[in-house]
């Protein structure tokens, strides 16, 4: 019955922000040749695809998230040469490759773009979101960036305000005149044809605006940091409208075998579980409770629970702990409970998807201010430190030489290589057995092999102790898991017999534990994390 999962349902998923991976052409910026050198360690790492951010060419406003062409390879990243070779490479040794489409904005240097701010009678005009200013001259309504400042701007020559909800340099799409749709349709048929194994979409549920572009209401709970949440966006995300859409998106995707979609949503659980359509929608819409919730015991097997609870029936679970836009899973809660944060992941239900990095336990990097470069840091300096995501973009780390095996020794990187690469990178962990790294490898390994973990039933037990999640994991006649996470650093001793009276250490965060264990006395250290077969 194991073999009956597509590779999606069973697989892991590696994200890897392309800039930052490996720089193979020398100019500090990572490229797609230098990954293509990579793919052995990405297959010894136990997992099953890639993601890649944006490799489209770009003018790098948003760091390609503005896309000038859907259908071409940044000539930076190596062009679509590079790209098919890749492809060709992953697939040979057995790794699948999702990229990023971008369907809500372009970058204002796109053909489309460059057409539609002509005039105001351009037959490309109505492909973006442009509307009067209010009497007064101000903007059309109070709908707010993401990056700070108002979502619109003024163009001069046609005196008319275009929607951005990121840069100005990345206006949005109308996706209610129906020829943007069908262009959308044909990108996605595109890379298709082209033997992509799936996307993940780009703030998906913001793809639909209110037709009437009305007022956002305030928000009565804004505490007051970040001007963003000052009001409620009710008439710019998450509009019924948009799953109509999304099952378009979908439907391309299902003339080809074996296609995944998974698509980018910050919502609460219950508009989350609308994402799946009637299996007509995403194949998984990203789950990003971990990253959210306050990192305790109790607050986190809520969470699961909670989500556990109300997946709809046969739809397909996800997690994932960090990514390009949130700080680095080490900094938000430190390195010892980091490896519990990956044990978790890497055993919970459904398909985890892991930042590059996060196997080596990297953290964020200081950034000095003349390396700023992240939109959201540089437009708002004094919230900087909460909304840049420079410091989780940094080079991987692959060893201790100058910039640490990512770009060759004497060459600028686009972002500083984080200072503790001389410890944390790939090298010393491959040849330290007790390294994150070590850890990472075995519980992947654990989860291809036991269809307890890759496929099984989750249910959360009490372990007697709030500090502790803990929960178990069955597949019908194979061994079942016990999975006991301390969040705490303080030693614990808890009675776990009433689910057996002993157990096997399989994995254990400290790479150390091993051997039998009896459950009516099970000691924990602080930090630690077990993964038990019972
Ligand atoms: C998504 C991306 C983020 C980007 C934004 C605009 O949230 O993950 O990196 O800045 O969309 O495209």
């Amino acid at each position: 019955m194991t073999e009956k999962a597509l590779w999606w349902q069973k697989g892991i998923i590696y994200q890897i922000y392309p800039r930052s991976y490996q720089d193979r052409t020398g100019n500090g910026i990572g490229d797609l040749w230098g990954v293509r050198e990579r793919l052995d360690y990405i297959v010894d790492l136990g997992v099953d695809a890639i993601w890649f951010s944006p490799i489209y060419p770009s003018p790098m406003k948003d760091f390609g998230y503005d896309v000038s062409d859907y259908v071409d390879i940044n000539p930076m990243f190596g062009g679509m040469d590079a790209f098919d070779r890749l492809l060709e490479d992953a697939h040979k040794k057995g790794l699948k490759v999702i990229i990023d489409l971008v369907p809500n904005h372009t970058s204002d240097q796109h053909a489309w773009f460059k057409e539609s701010r002509c005039s105001k009678d351009n037959p490309k005009r109505d492909w973006y979101i442009w509307a009067d200013p209010k009497p007064d001259g101000s903007p059309p309504n109070n709908w707010l960036s993401f990056f700070g400042g108002p979502a619109w701007t003024y163009d001069e020559k046609t005196e008319q305000y275009y929607l951005h909800q990121f840069v100005p340099e990345q206006p949005e799409l109308n996706y209610r005149n129906p020829e943007v749709k069908q262009a959308m349709l044909d990108v996605i048929d595109f890379w298709m044809k082209k033997g992509v194994d799936g996307l993940r979409v780009d703030v998906i549920w913001l793809m639909m605006k209110d037709e009437q572009l009305r007022d956002n209401p305030p928000n009565p709970d804004w505490d007051g940091v970040n001007p963003f949440n000052s009001i409620i966006h009710k008439y710019n995300m998450g509009l019924p409208e948009v799953h109509d859409l999304i099952k378009e998106f979908r439907a391309v995707l299902d003339r080809y075998p074996d296609r995944f979609m998974v698509g980018e949503i910050y919502q609460p659980n219950e508009e989350l579980m609308t994402y799946y359509g009637d299996n007509d929608e995403c194949h998984t819409p990203y789950n990003m409770q971990l990253i959210n919730t306050e990192w305790n015991a109790k607050k986190v097997r809520e969470a699961v629970d909670a989500y556990e609870a109300i997946l709809p029936e046969g739809a397909q679970p996800n997690w994932v702990l960090g990514n390009h836009d949130q700080h680095r899973t080490a900094s938000r809660i430190g390195r010892d409970q980091a490896r519990v944060a990956n044990m978790l992941l890497l055993t919970l239900r459904g398909t985890p998807t892991t930042y590059y990095g996060e196997e080596l336990g990297m953290t964020n990097a200081v950034i000095p201010p003349e390396f700023v470069q992240d939109p959201p840091a540089v437009n708002q300096p004094e919230i900087a430190h909460i909304v840049g995501r420079d410091p989780e973009r940094t080079p991987m780390q692959w060893d201790d030489s100058p910039n640490a095996g990512f770009s060759e020794a004497g060459v600028q990187t686009w972002l500083p290589v984080n200072e503790n690469y001389l410890y944390i990178n790939v090298k010393e962990e491959k040849e330290d057995e007790f390294s994150f790294l070590a850890l990472y490898k075995a519980l992947t390994k654990l989860r291809r092999t036991e269809p307890a973990l890759n496929m099984g039933s989750y249910r959360s037990v009490d372990a007697g102790d709030d500090e502790i999640f803990a929960f178990v994991r069955e597949y019908e006649g194979e061994d079942s898991f016990l999975v006991v996470l301390n969040f705490t650093n303080r030693i614990k001793t808890l009675d776990m017999s009433e689910i057996s009276r002993t157990a096997e250490i399989a994995v254990s965060t400290d790479m150390l534990s091993e051997g039998p264990v009896k459950l009516g006395a099970l000691i924990m250290a602080g930090n630690q994390g077990l993964v038990l077969r019972i």
